[in-house]
């Protein structure tokens, strides 16, 4: 027997300036996205962006109804929308941050565990990874060098091969 340690590294940044002009963006459109989203119950917005391969940027916001499981997280909105528009064309990289209607967030905003598996399926079926950029309205930024990264001793479709 012995004990197996699993460690998540990611870069942190202290906010926007320290990052590409490139990234920025794309974190600015993910906070600008927190603003569409509708979230009357729970009154916490998330907004995504996601770079793709060929340059395009697709985004989301969650989305939530009153028969409350059948809304949608930010992420997924976001992740789905790019596959359907563009199935086949790989993900460079997601932006996802969070606000809330009571005060701003000013520190990195996680994604939830079904969001995590739902990028990590994108991030194996394309054989590449991604990055994941998690911020606040305002503050802080976490980089992930890739979905696995978020989500160790994942299931993927890789088990369910050769069966
Ligand atoms: N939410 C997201 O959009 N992404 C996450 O990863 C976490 C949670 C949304 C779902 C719901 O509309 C609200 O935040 C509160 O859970």
């Amino acid at each position: 027997m012995k004990k197996v340690e699993i460690s998540l590294s990611l870069i942190e940044a202290d906010d926007l300036s320290e990052l590409t002009p490139d990234e920025q963006e794309l974190i600015k459109t993910s906070r600008k996205m927190t603003t569409q989203a509708y979230a009357p119950y729970s009154g916490f917005f998330v907004g995504a962006a996601v770079l793709l391969e060929n340059g395009e940027i697709i985004t989301g916001s969650n989305q939530e109804n009153a028969a409350y499981p059948s809304g949608l997280c930010a992420e997924r909105v976001a992740v789905f929308a790019a596959s359907a528009k563009f199935p086949g064309i790989k993900i460079k990289a997601i932006a996802i941050s969070g606000n809330s209607k009571s005060r701003d967030i000013d520190h990195p905003v996680t994604p939830c565990g079904a969001c995590r598996q739902v990028m990590l399926e994108y991030e194996v079926k394309q054989d590449e990874p991604f990055k994941v950029y998690l911020s606040g309205y305002s503050g802080k930024i976490y980089v992930i060098e890739k979905v696995q990264d978020l989500l160790p001793l994942s299931f993927t479709s890789k088990e369910l091969k050769n069966l």
